[in-house]
């Protein structure tokens, strides 16, 4: 797709019913973020996100969607203490899951370490960099990465030497456009920005957000794409009222016979 031109489109997703419907609208890769943390399990970060969690979730979006291109973020702890944990929680995610890769953070030469031993066992790996949510205690919040000469030459080296270990794909988050701009053309591998301007190869935007299922969160990257708050309130307002009313069920919603 990147060598065609072609812009890739990338939803996160966590349930079977979500799934079936990315895939039957044709998004072309499904991510299965750590983000679950927030967005699903109402922690307040992804950090207590474990690998069960994760395989859960996983497991349902693969079925919802067992035609499209599934990857899995692997979560905080279970790839960064030693190569051998990244072999099994990667090696889980492929054969529990199901998925086709999975997603780490990072780009230090530890991290490509792990990424050469996950891609030589034969776990397709994306890469990601920028603003890193597993780390944002250690960046001090949710800000953006990359400004600034040397911060920004760190990410291009960093991008460079994620693609050189075998990452098939980046994402880039929270950064300044021009960098992931630059960062894009520099790499064989396409980018996948969320707040990383439209310079990149694709988008990903975490589902509940990009339908506005989360309407408290107001980043200036994120577009609300439909507004699933104001019609989940509008259809259980009037359940509770129909119900209340004694309007629902009626006879229509009633089985005929002796009773
Ligand atoms: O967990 C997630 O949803 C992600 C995306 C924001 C890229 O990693």
């Amino acid at each position: 797709m990147k060598e065609r031109g072609d812009r890739i489109t990338v939803l996160t997703c966590y349930d079977v019913l979500f799934a079936r419907l990315l895939e039957e609208e044709g998004v072309d890769m499904i991510l299965v973020g750590d983000s679950l943390g927030q967005v699903v399990l109402g922690y307040d970060s992804t950090i207590p996100v474990t690998l069960e969690e994760m395989l859960h979730h996983g497991k349902a979006v693969v079925r919802g969607a067992p035609n499209t291109f599934v990857v899995l973020d692997l979560p905080f702890m279970s790839y960064q203490s030693s190569r051998r944990d990244a072999l099994i929680a990667g090696g889980r995610a492929m054969k529990e899951a199901g998925v086709q890769g999975v997603k780490i953070e990072g780009g230090d030469p530890e991290s490509c370490a792990t990424v050469r031993a996950l891609v030589r066992a034969g776990i397709p790996v994306m890469g990601h960099l920028g603003f890193t949510p597993q780390s944002v205690h250690a960046l001090g919040g949710a800000r953006v990465q990359g400004r600034g000469e040397d911060a920004a030459r760190t990410v291009h080296e960093e991008a460079a030497a994620l693609e050189e270990a075998g990452c098939f794909a980046l994402v880039l988050e929270l950064v300044p456009a021009a960098l992931a701009a630059g960062v894009t053309e520099s790499l064989r591998i396409p980018t996948i920005g969320i707040g990383a301007g439209p310079g990149c190869d694709g988008q990903v935007l975490v589902l509940p957000d990009a339908l506005g299922l989360n309407p408290g969160f107001t980043p200036r990257f994120l577009k609300r794409f439909a507004d699933l708050d104001g019609e989940a309130r509008r259809g259980v307002r009037a359940f509770v009222e129909e119900v209340s009313e004694g309007r629902y069920p009626g006879a229509e919603h009633s089985f005929e016979g002796e009773g």
